[in-house]
């Protein structure tokens, strides 16, 4: 039998303690501040913003959000960030992306300070995840640890591979499974024989973007599978695994919907909690 992680759960019960720390700590209108920063209309996008921005107000914290049009220039949107991190008030500042195109979206992540780094993304806070030291870790592998750690997985020592090296998911996931003792391995889309390396795995952690890549013959028996690819298709939310021919196969696997996604916006608000802890 497979046991189907239910990141619901978990992400609701991370969502429930950081309200109770921001209502006990803080008087509402000193609440921690996250500034989202939406550019243009695009429908996706927006639809993100709106579920961050409601999740932010449900903990309690204060929803600082700026919208600029579709047209905004490189330097209009340079200025908001800068505004937004010299504003004492503002703790966390997330930049939903991706951007418009035309932009130079490395340059514009890289105006927010790494205090308010929230999505964890700009160098500075790669650089902090790199050496070890204490910043801001991206969310969504956070969430996955956080997960792992919930499930009582052990990861010192254990046989670790993360199908993915993008800066927002596979890197910073590596780097953090690392710092915690795994034996991580990083494959990727020019990796020779995926299915060899990934059916060595104690932990497979997929982040591939490639809808149903993964399915029995990469999986070892009674391995961990977190699959933090979502895709829309006909049948509805699918991830990077094929979750039907893995039951059985793995000892634990996370569904999509309801894995590893809700963790990421359970994480943000940790972040920006963490960010105003930090700096106040
Ligand atoms: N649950 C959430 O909240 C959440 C958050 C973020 C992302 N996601 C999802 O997670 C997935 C990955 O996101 P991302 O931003 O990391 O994607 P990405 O930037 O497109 O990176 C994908 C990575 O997977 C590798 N890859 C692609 N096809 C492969 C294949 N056939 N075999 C082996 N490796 C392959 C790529 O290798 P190369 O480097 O060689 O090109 C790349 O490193 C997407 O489905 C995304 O929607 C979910």
């Amino acid at each position: 039998m497979t046991r189907i992680i239910d990141g619901k759960s978990v992400a609701r019960g991370l969502r429930k303690r950081i309200a109770e720390e921001v209502t006990s700590q803080y008087r509402p209108e000193e609440a921690p501040g996250l500034a989202t920063v939406l550019v243009g209309d695009d429908p996706a996008s927006a639809t993100y913003v709106a579920s961050k921005r409601r999740a932010v107000a449900e903990v309690g914290m204060r929803d600082l959000h700026r919208h600029l049009e579709a047209d905004a220039s490189q330097e209009e949107i340079g200025e908001v960030l800068d505004g937004l991190a010299e504003d004492p008030s503002v703790d966390g500042i997330l930049l939903q992306l991706p951007l418009p195109p035309g932009l130079d979206i490395a340059a514009l992540v890289d105006r927010i300070p790494a205090s308010k780094d929230v999505d964890g993304l700009t160098t500075t806070s790669a650089g902090l995840l790199a050496r070890g030291l204490r910043g801001l870790r991206p969310c969504t592998p956070s969430g996955v640890i956080s997960l792992l750690e919930e499930e009582g997985v052990p990861l010192e020592g254990a046989g670790v591979v993360v199908v993915g090296r993008s800066e927002l998911v596979g890197k910073p996931m590596a780097q953090l499974l690392l710092q915690r003792n795994a034996t991580v391995t990083i494959a990727h889309s020019r990796t020779r024989d995926l299915e060899a390396v990934t059916s060595a795995a104690d932990i497979l952690v997929v982040a591939a973007g490639a809808p149903g890549l993964i399915g029995r013959e990469h999986v070892k028996r009674g391995a961990v599978v977190m699959d933090v690819g979502i895709h829309r298709a006909d049948t509805g939310l699918v991830g990077d695994v094929r979750a039907d021919e893995v039951l059985g196969v793995a000892e634990r696997l996370t569904p999509v919907p309801g894995g590893v996604g809700p963790m990421t916006i359970a994480v943000l608000l940790e972040n920006a909690l963490r960010a105003a802890q930090w700096s106040r």
